[in-house]
């Protein structure tokens, strides 16, 4: 079987000015040489850029499969397009069938004509990877990492990420987790090979804070590195 050519990218942060020339010329590029299949990593856009940024990769003659990240569900308090979960589970994938692009978070793509599955999700944060070693660490701190503030702010999520009452950071992560392992099980029975795609790291090693000049190896990462 050949090898498909694919074209994977992700926080394109459409409507951004310091992410504009780079993402015309991604685009540009794309249509020149398009692959089999576009795949987007999550963070398209903020609420209406999102759908913008879709208007432009549809100018791009190939397949799209995607998967939201946490800046396309940011919603204003009493946001018209309701809280983050709607945004999340109605709204997008409705900007997305609208165009003819496949939202993975609610199923996953087979591709029989390449031998290939497609699973993906946004996936969310619970905190639960650095929650003993925090707690030792910065035992005056915790409610630092309940409202995500660093020293000189607070990480937008924790301000513009609702969800509805009884839905928690948790329970998203757990619901979210449950998804892809079945859509991946469809997937691996499915196709010969499987790419898996999400937006916020599914393994601490892909993506946790890393020590720098101001930690020691034995310190770990600062509060602010971690947050
Ligand atoms: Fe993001």
């Amino acid at each position: 079987m050949s090898t498909p050519h694919l074209a994977i990218t992700a926080d394109l942060h459409w409507g951004l000015a310091k992410c504009e020339a780079g993402n015309l010329s991604l685009v540009k590029g794309l249509q020149q040489n398009p692959p089999q299949l576009l795949l987007v990593g999550g963070d398209l856009g903020a609420d209406s850029h999102f759908g913008d940024c879709l208007n432009a990769l549809a100018t791009i003659d190939c397949p799209v499969a995607l998967v939201a990240g946490n800046h396309d569900i940011w919603v204003r308090q009493e946001d018209l397009r309701g809280n983050s979960w709607t945004v999340y589970d109605s709204l997008l994938p409705a900007e997305c069938e609208k165009r003819g692009f496949h939202y993975l978070d609610h199923g996953p793509l087979l591709l029989p004509h390449l031998g290939l599955g497609i699973v993906g999700s946004m996936n969310w944060y619970d905190h639960s990877w650095a929650t003993e070693e925090l707690a030792r660490r910065f035992p005056q701190e915790q409610w630092r990492l309940e409202q995500m503030c660093f020293t000189r702010g607070r990480h937008n999520d924790r301000v513009y990420v609702r969800w509805p009452e009884g839905m928690s950071n948790s329970s998203i992560t757990s619901l979210m987790a449950a998804k892809l392992a079945e859509h991946l099980r469809v997937a691996l029975s499915n196709c010969e090979r499987v790419i898996l795609i999400t937006h916020h790291p599914a393994l601490p090693e892909l993506g946790f804070a890393r020590p720098d000049r101001e930690t020691t190896e034995t310190e770990g990462p600062s509060m602010d590195q971690i947050l």
